[in-house]
């Protein structure tokens, strides 16, 4: 056992004498609850998916466009004859799916109707520090925000999100979320929206009796090790729901919207799948699998092939997190969670067959000498510190290709997220990675004891006083501040970079 699980496991002990006022059979109870949140065999799969709609774009010029996204309070059926108060965007929970092409200018007028101050970060987004919509970029109550940027990444699947510091575990709970695809005109793989390209939005939730969303154990402390874990899942905002396939393939664009839960997805049949793009982009050639995990803000594209009038069953199966026993229980390691039914119709429109090859993008591979850049993953901090916005803790050159080395010594699992830039995983403690790891990313899951090594390509844009984020996905963690900031400048700017960083708005 390490060091930092010795104190890992006195911290846990700290939180049971916290609860020691509790009869030890709260305890146990609580243990077997959380055993009993696996939702397999309660649901019937009897609603239609709700698909997120197009954000309508207002055109300015032939490369440009501008989306409004009011951010708001409303109330929504989440769970039949429950009336939940919910966030959403231009709309009472969830947002718009915004939709891109390479090479365009979008505008995103956010407009902040919450009544009170969020943010709104594009996650996996190539812009510049000052459009990235970060815990620097705060949005007040009543509030328009306007960032301005030009698309240039390869096709993928991004999303937008709430980052007030400390909170945006709440914020991304009550509902505020949707995605962000970027295209870049190939058009081999399935792509009509809705039909044969099909985003799925995976979360958990828990309900009051009153239908209103229970936040409780939304921060970490004590035995809740991870935040949040519900025992109802959402797919699209979706509770209980099922597809209607009329196409002989279907590309589903999975993201991991949940506070703390990975699901390790597959389908009860065992049919394999094809996964054709990570976070970041298209891997090299379709890659056939049978499960895969996928962590919170993490994205996949699968491609799922389908016979005429069958069903197929969507399945979370119990995620192996390579934690203790007692924090993989802790953690939903012990979950199974039922996602989506699939019912084929019976007569299929034939798809064009998946293409051999998909991307020729090079790998990132950074020089010999590239500076690397150490994170350990300690006690609910990186490097024994927790998030100081005035804090730079590391200085980046723009464009350039470093090695990030992260490792997870603590039994708990987590995942590591940046801002900024687009990485690739060289090594898993020193050998090379799953070929499902081995794509264009953002965010990677770094299980206990295990290291980390990625080649991240910075992006060219350069700003010395503010800053890109990393930080562990796992959002209960990241508002505990087990995150960090960097800048990235050119040689001209390094000098203006300041020992302490002031909030630079805008
Ligand atoms: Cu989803 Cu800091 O990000
Ligand atoms: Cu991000
Ligand atoms: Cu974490």
């Amino acid at each position: 056992m390490t060091s930092a699980s010795r104190r890992t496991v006195l911290r846990w002990l700290t939180g049971i004498g916290v609860v020691t006022v509790a009869p030890v059979g709260g305890f146990a109870g609580w243990l077997w609850a959380d055993a009993a949140r696996s939702n397999v065999g309660d649901l019937s799969f009897t609603t239609p998916l709700r698909i997120p709609p197009l954000a309508p774009a207002v055109s300015k010029g032939r490369f440009a466009k501008q989306f409004t996204l009011t951010l708001q309070r409303g109330v929504s059926e989440l769970v039949p004859g429950k009336r939940t108060p919910t966030w959403g965007v231009n709309g009472a929970y969830l947002g718009p799916t915004v939709r891109a092409r390479r090479g365009e200018q979008v505008t995103m007028r956010v407009v902040n109707n919450l009544g009170q101050t969020t943010t709104i970060h594009w996650h996996g987004m190539h812009l510049p520090a000052a459009m990235d919509g970060g815990p620097h970029q705060p949005i007040a109550a009543g509030g328009t925000w306007s960032p301005q940027w030009t698309i240039d990444q390869p096709a993928s699947t991004l999303w937008y999100h709430p980052h007030l510091h400390s909170v945006t575990a709440e914020h991304v709970y009550r509902g505020v979320a949707g995605l962000f695809l970027v295209d870049d005109g190939d058009t081999r793989l399935p792509h009509t929206y809705g039909v044969d390209d099909v985003p799925l939005i995976i979360q958990d939730k828990n309900f009051n009796d009153d239908g209103s969303l229970d936040s409780s154990g939304i921060k970490f402390g004590g035995i809740n090790v991870t935040g949040l874990l519900g025992d109802t899942i959402l797919v699209n905002g979706t509770y209980n729901p099922f597809f209607r396939v009329t196409t002989s393939l279907v590309r589903f664009r999975l993201l991991n919207g949940s506070n703390a839960r990975v699901y390790d997805v597959g389908f009860v049949d065992g049919r394999g799948f094809h996964l054709v793009g990570t976070d970041s982009g298209p891997l090299p050639a379709p890659l056939p699998l049978r499960r895969l995990m996928v962590s919170p803000g993490e994205r996949a594209e699968i491609v799922v092939a389908f016979k005429p009038g069958e069903r197929a069953l969507l399945r979370s199966f119990a995620p192996d997190l390579e934690s203790n026993i007692l924090y993989e229980q802790l953690a939903g390691g012990g979950d199974e969670m039922d996602l989506l039914r699939l019912v084929a119709a019976p007569r299929l429109a034939p798809s064009p067959p998946l293409p051999p090859a998909l991307s020729s993008a090079p790998p990132i591979r950074p020089a010999a000498n590239a500076a690397v850049t150490r994170i350990v993953m300690g006690d609910f901090t990186f490097n024994d510190k927790t998030m100081d916005m005035k804090r730079v803790d590391h200085v980046a050159t723009a464009g350039a290709v470093d090695v990030w080395e992260v490792r997870n010594d603590q039994d708990i699992p987590h995942n590591f997220h940046m801002h900024g830039v687009t990485f690739q995983v060289l090594s898993l403690d020193g050998r090379q990675p799953p070929p499902h790891m081995r794509g264009f990313k953002d965010t990677v899951i770094v299980p206990p004891d295990r290291t980390v090594r990625l080649a991240v390509q910075y992006l060219r844009y350069s700003d010395p006083l503010r800053p890109y984020m990393f930080h562990c996905h796992i959002l209960a963690h990241e508002d505990a501040g087990m995150m960090g900031q960097f800048v990235t400048v050119s040689p001209a700017d390094r000098p203006r970079v300041p020992r302490v960083l002031g909030h630079a708005h805008g």
